[in-house]
């Protein structure tokens, strides 16, 4: 079992970046399916999702699609603040037009919900909300997710965007902690 250490903590293998592109193609296939004939506007949330991102909205083949990005933060080491820091905004109009959230993970689901009331007041045609991973036991909100990627436990995890304070987010797989 491939292990590796980030600042103070252990984590081992968890998701292999094979398995990671087989749950992206999924999303992407039915995605394409469902967007054919639309103008979608992606919005990548920074920083976790950008790997989620880039590797997604190449597989959008059959759509003229477009990409954006904004910035929050509500994680500090491996914990949420409970509550949401929006760091950069969104520049574009996106009155009457489908919007598609790509996020990383959905954890206690406070920023989705942060950025699902932000853009209903912008008047978007509809939104659609696509996340690679969700830990069902930790959400406190309740938000709905049109694609999910994979569901996984209530662990601590890096790799593929996701960090430890800065780190690990350079890693082609998802490790997990190993609690000591
Ligand atoms: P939520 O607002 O609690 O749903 O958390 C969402 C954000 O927290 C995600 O977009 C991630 O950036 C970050 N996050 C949640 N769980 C983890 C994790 O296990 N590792 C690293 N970052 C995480
Ligand atoms: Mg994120």
């Amino acid at each position: 079992m491939k292990k590796i250490k980030i600042h103070n903590k252990n984590f081992k293998l968890f998701i292999s970046h094979e398995k990671i592109l087989s749950a992206v193609e999924k999303i992407a296939d039915s995605l394409n399916e469902k967007l054919k004939g639309k103008q979608p506007l992606f919005i990548c949330i920074l920083n976790g999702s950008f790997m989620f991102a880039a590797d997604l909205f190449k597989r959008m083949e059959s759509v003229e699609a477009e990409i954006s990005f904004v910035k929050l933060a509500s994680y500090k080491g491996d914990k949420t603040t409970g509550e949401v820091k929006q760091l950069i905004g969104l520049s574009q109009n996106i009155e009457g037009r489908t919007v598609v959230v790509l996020e990383d993970i959905v954890d206690s689901g406070i920023t989705i919900e942060n950025i699902q009331e932000q853009l209903r007041q912008l008047n978007p045609r509809e939104v659609i909300i696509a996340t690679l991973l969700l830990k069902p036991d930790a959400l406190i909100k309740k938000v709905q997710l049109d694609y999910v990627g994979m569901e996984i436990p209530n662990d601590f995890i890096v790799g593929y965007g996701l960090d430890y304070d800065g780190q690990g987010r350079n890693l082609a797989d998802i490790f997990s902690i190993i609690n000591e």
